[in-house]
C-alpha cells in the first residue's frame, strides 16, 4: 500500500473543522505488522478508515497493490451482524462453499462450541459478538487486515485465541490496541499519530517505547 501525501479533515457544522492528519507518505509493504498508537482523539480510527477505504482522504491517495484482500474491524462491525442469523449461518454466509464441518471448526476455534453455534445473533454478549465478526473475517482468505481495537469486549481466554490466530498469519497487519502485550507480541512497526503528524518507528514496540520514554503512558 501506498500513502502519498494523505491527510484527512473531518467538518463539523457548528464545531467547524479538524485535521486528524496531514502529509502522511509512505509504503506499507507485505507482511509488515504495523500498530497504531497514539492518546484518545489523536486519529488512530480515522487513519485506519481511510486505509480501509471507510472513509476518503481529505488529500493526497492510497494506493493499493494487485491481489490485495482488506479485511476490516472495528467496534461498529458488530453492527452488521444480522440479529435473526445464528452463529453457524453467520459464518456460512461468508464461507459458502465450506462444508459443515470446516465451518464448525472455524467457530469452534472462536470458542463456539456444540450447541452455541444455533445461538442467534441477538442472543449474544458483546464479547461473543466481537468473535464471531473476527471468525468471520480470518476464516475468509484476506491477506490484509486492518484491526481497530479487536480485543475491547474479549475476555483473557478469546484474547489468547485471536493472538495465537494473529500470530500465525502471514498477511500485513495494521493494529490499534490499548493490549501492551499484544503489541508486544505481534508489531515490528509502529506509526504513532499525534498533533496532525504521523511519525513512522520501524522497528517493534519496545524500540518505539525506547525512543520516545512513552512507556508510562497509556498509548
Ligand atoms: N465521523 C466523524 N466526524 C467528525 N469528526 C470525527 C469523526 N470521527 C472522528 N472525528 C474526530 O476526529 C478526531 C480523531 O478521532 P478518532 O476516532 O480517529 O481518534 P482515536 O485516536 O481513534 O481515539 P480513541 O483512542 O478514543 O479511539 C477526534 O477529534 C474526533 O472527534
Ligand atoms: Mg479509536
Amino acid at each position: 500500500m501506498i500513502l502519498e501525501n494523505l491527510g484527512k479533515t473531518w467538518e463539523m457544522e457548528d464545531l467547524g473543522s479538524k485535521t486528524v492528519f496531514s502529509g502522511v507518505s509512505g509504503h506499507i509493504q507485505r507482511g509488515d505488522k504495523i500498530a497504531v498508537v497514539g492518546v484518545n482523539g489523536a486519529g488512530k480510527s480515522t487513519f485506519l478508515k481511510v486505509l480501509s477505504g471507510n472513509t476518503e482522504p481529505t488529500r493526497g491517495s492510497v494506493k493499493i497493490g494487485a491481489n490485495v484482500a482488506i479485511g476490516y474491524f472495528s467496534q461498529h462491525s458488530m453492527d452488521v451482524l444480522d440479529p435473526k442469523k445464528t452463529v453457524f449461518d453467520t459464518v456460512q454466509e461468508v464461507l459458502p462453499l465450506s462444508n459443515i464441518g470446516v465451518i464448525r471448526n472455524l467457530c469452534a476455534a472462536f470458542l463456539f462450541s456444540g450447541d452455541e453455534v444455533e445461538k442467534r445473533v441477538d442472543q449474544l454478549s458483546g464479547g461473543e459478538k466481537s468473535r464471531l465478526v473476527l471468525a468471520t473475517l480470518l476464516g475468509r482468505p484476506l491477506n490484509f487486515l486492518i484491526l481497530d481495537e479487536p480485543t475491547n469486549h474479549l475476555d483473557i481466554q478469546s484474547r489468547e485465541v485471536l493472538l495465537d490466530i494473529l500470530k500465525e498469519f502471514s498477511g500485513t497487519l495494521v493494529l490499534v490496541s490499548h493490549d501492551r502485550y499484544f503489541l508486544r507480541s505481534l508489531v515490528g512497526r509502529v506509526f504513532e499519530i499525534g498533533q496532525g503528524r504521523m511519525t513512522d518507528y520501524k522497528g517493534d514496540y519496545e524500540y518505539y517505547l525506547s525512543k520516545t520514554g512513552r512507556d508510562h503512558r497509556a498509548v
